[in-house]
Formats: C-alpha cells, sequence, structure tokens
C-alpha cells in the first residue's frame, strides 16, 4: 500500500514474519546492487527490534549474500564502548556480524572512545563522506526504527539536530538512557536509495498514525522527516500495529 510521499506500508502477521521477509527482500537487493556495482552501503538501526533480521541475515542468508562487498554503518549510536551492552555496534556484532564472512574493513562502527562526542560524530562524518564521494547518493538501504514518541536513529522531538541541513552526523544529548548519542541527520538519511522502517509493538501506534497524518510536523515525530528525495520509504508493520 503506498501513501504518497513514496511511502508504502507492508503490514505482517508478527515480527517473525516481518523479519524473515524483510530478510529476503534485503538479500534480494544487495545481490542485485552487487551485480550491478560490486558494493552495497547499508546503515543499521539499534534498538530490539532489528535483532531477529540481523540473526536471520547471518544464518539463514549466510552463504547467500555476498557479504565482502557489503559495507556496514550505523544510524546511530549510544556513546558507550563497544562492548557495552547498550552498543548498537554490540547488538549487531552479536546477532550478526562476528557469523558472517564481511571483511573487518567494511564494518564502520560509529567511534565512542573520544573525549568530546562531537569529535567522534566529526570523523564519522568525514568518513561517509569519502566513502560517498560527491556522487550525491548515499547509503542503499537504511534500517531504522522508532520510538513510542517518534523518535527515529537518535533524532528526537524538539531537537535541534532536526534543523540541520548540512552536517551528516551530530553528538546530541536524548531523553533516553544512554543519553549522550551519535545520530546520522535528515541530509544523508534522505540521500538513500531506500529507508526501511521496522516498526512492532502496540507502543508505536499512535506514533505511526502520527507519521500518516499529513497535520503533524516532523519536529514532534523525527521519523516522519525521513523522506529520500530520491529514494523509497517501506514501513514494515506487524499486526500489533492497529489499522491507522
Ligand atoms: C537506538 C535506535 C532507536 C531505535 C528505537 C526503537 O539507538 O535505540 O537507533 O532509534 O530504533 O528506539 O527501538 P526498539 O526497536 O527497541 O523499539
Amino acid at each position: 500500500m503506498v501513501y504518497g510521499l513514496n511511502r508504502e506500508v507492508r503490514r505482517f502477521a508478527d515480527l517473525n514474519e516481518l523479519s524473515a521477509s524483510a530478510a529476503e527482500d534485503i538479500n534480494r537487493l544487495i545481490v542485485r546492487a552487487v551485480r550491478l556495482k560490486s558494493r552495497f552501503s547499508l546503515a543499521l538501526s539499534g534498538g530490539t527490534t532489528p535483532r531477529l533480521l540481523y540473526r536471520i541475515l547471518g544464518t539463514t542468508y549466510r552463504d547467500k549474500i555476498p557479504w565482502k562487498a557489503v559495507h556496514f554503518f550505523w544510524g546511530d549510536e549510544r556513546y558507550v564502548p563497544h562492548d557495552d551492552k547498550d552498543s548498537n555496534y554490540h547488538m549487531a556484532k552479536e546477532s550478526l556480524l562476528e557469523i558472517i564472512p564481511v571483511p573487518v574493513e567494511n564494518v564502520h562502527p560509529i567511534p565512542t572512545t573520544y573525549a568530546e562526542p562531537a569529535e567522534a560524530a566529526e570523523l564519522y562524518e568525514k568518513e561517509l563522506r569519502k566513502f560517498f564521494d560527491t556522487t550525491g547518493d548515499t547509503f542503499d538501504l537504511v534500517l531504522l526504527g522508532m520510538g513510542k514518541e517518534g523518535h527515529t536513529a537518535s533524532l528526537f522531538p524538539e531537537s535541534p539536530a532536526l534543523a540541520e541541513t548540512n552536517r551528516w552526523a551530530l553528538a546530541v544529548e536524548v531523553a533516553a538512557n544512554p543519553p549522550k548519542r551519535i545520530t546520522l541527520t535528515y541530509p544523508v538519511l534522505n540521500r538513500a536509495d531506500a529507508v526501511y522502517f521496522l516498526i512492532s509493538g502496540q507502543e508505536k501506534a499512535e506514533a505511526i498514525a502520527r507519521v500518516f497524518d499529513t497535520s503533524t510536523y516532523s519536529h514532534s515525530c523525527p521519523a516522519k522527516g525521513v523522506n529520500p528525495s530520491n529514494g523509497k520509504v517501506v514501513w514494515w508493520i506487524d499486526s500489533s500495529i492497529p489499522d491507522f
């Protein structure tokens, strides 16, 4: 179902079915992109929802996806050590990266060891700009989640980061634990070829309704502001979310 503004909604019975379908779709995207341009850039989401998807990609598709051509990035990171249980890198490493044959140089974690998070954000932005050079496009696929109040990555409601028009990565303090984060911004997210939101849990229903409500604004529901100018947005939603 397409909701204008190139937003598509795909509904599934539960998170298991959603994750299995998303894994197959991502497999197809990667195989096609690697055949055409020999590489695929994927920005991973944190949180808990994508964990099962990552596990399926790392097991069912371990020997099907050309992992040596896939480059992993993150949409945001908590400013904690990479071996911390709250680290998005740690979650992806455990559920996917350590079970697939991906070259270490293809994994681009957001640094979290600098005294100043702003320095880490600047360095990550430099890495992103170098990887994507000047083509204008960025990620082949960005995976995102959404909090119950409408945040995505670490872009939270009313955050000054929502008004950023140049920087691709910023250090932010958010109303969640841990509070110090590095987040990608709309300028880089909205140059992606595709963005997949993975949404499960009835606590997200109100925020989803606001995303698709034409009378609301992205500053109060940041997930609404992710609309790549030359890309597509697909909302992968399970049946715990009532119709909107
Ligand atoms: C993070 C994520 C964040 C997440 C949402 C949903 O660092 O926490 O990037 O944006 O996607 O908070 O999280 P759940 O999947 O756990 O509901």
